[in-house]
């Protein structure tokens, strides 16, 4: 054989190669899109940070949205960008927000994100203010257990087996000064979702926590604008920030919106679900 012909031959071959790669691609992403046609998500703390970024993702990725937060100037402002989305304004941490958002949600929920929660500016814990003690709880971990109970019904009519998240945190596993009220409704927040996650698998729905890392968001304003005093690691933040080394909402949302809806039940149930980049 010639060289031309062998080169010619190794270059159909490599043609063929990338056609088939191609083909291969494009089968994939449409099994994804057909698995995620006609499903809805909820995610709670639409209005900014992560919970805003996952509502444009998941809009993005053709899932029905439903977008819940306090703030209706924000949830007015993303609906005029992504006019199919549902937007509905609750607080989460009363039982009136709840059911309002329960009675609003008509269709199956096949995926829950708990996203939403509230970091007050760091205080030494012996100082802690009473009642931003109570929002904590009442704003971190009561609407894992009280919204899920009463979306149950939703849940059990998801297409396939409904997903739940919640966002977990370092702070839950690591006791931090300055911000002792956080670092508790994390951990309660966390064992609520593993507890939760014994009692809702015999029916039929998946639930664990992920683990974003430390994402560009409000939060971490408050987290900067301490000293080192108070809360021993602001300086850390602030340099991240500095160094622009804290991770964007957008990159979070991309990874946590595909292991929410696309992971393997076994990969899914695991362990905590961590960012990665
Ligand atoms: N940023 C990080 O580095 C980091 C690290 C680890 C874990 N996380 C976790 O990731 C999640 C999102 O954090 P983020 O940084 O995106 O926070 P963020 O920018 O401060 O956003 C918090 C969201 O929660 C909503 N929210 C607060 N209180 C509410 C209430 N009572 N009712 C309804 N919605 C309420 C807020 O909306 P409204 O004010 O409009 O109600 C807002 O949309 C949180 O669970 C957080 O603990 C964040």
């Amino acid at each position: 054989m010639s060289r031309i012909a062998r080169y010619l031959r190794i270059f159909y071959r490599r043609v063929e190669f990338f056609t088939t790669f191609l083909l291969v691609q494009r089968v994939m992403q449409r099994s994804l899109l057909l698995k995620i046609m006609n499903k809805t998500i909820l995610i709670t703390g639409a209005s900014r940070g992560i919970g805003a970024a996952c509502v444009r993702y998941a809009e993005k990725m053709g899932l029905g949205v439903v977008a819940t937060a306090r703030s209706k100037d924000k949830l007015d402002a993303l609906q005029e960008q992504y006019p199919t989305i549902q937007t509905i304004v609750a607080d989460i941490s009363t039982a009136k927000g709840r059911e309002t958002i329960a009675s609003r949600i008509k269709q199956p929920l096949d995926f829950l994100l708990h996203n939403a929660a509230v970091l007050y500016p760091p205080k030494k814990l012996i100082e802690a203010d009473n009642t931003e003690f109570t929002q904590s709880i009442t704003i971190n971990v009561e609407p894992i257990i009280f919204l899920t109970q009463q979306l149950l019904p939703q849940l059990k009519q998801a297409h396939d087996k409904a997903r739940i998240l919640t966002l977990t945190s370092r702070a839950a596993n690591n006791a931090y000064a300055g911000i002792g009220s956080y670092c508790i409704s994390k951990a309660a927040a966390l064992m609520a979702t593993n507890v939760l996650k014994t009692e809702l698998e015999p029916m039929g729905i998946l639930i664990n926590s992920y683990s974003p890392g430390v994402v560009d968001t409000a939060m971490q304003k408050t987290l900067r604008s301490s000293t080192d005093e108070i809360f021993p690691y602001s300086s850390d933040f602030k340099q991240l920030k500095t160094d622009n080394k804290l991770i964007t909402p957008k990159h979070v949302a991309e990874h946590l919106i595909t292991a929410l809806t696309s992971l393997p039940e076994t990969g899914f149930m695991h362990d905590t679900i961590k960012f990665k980049p």
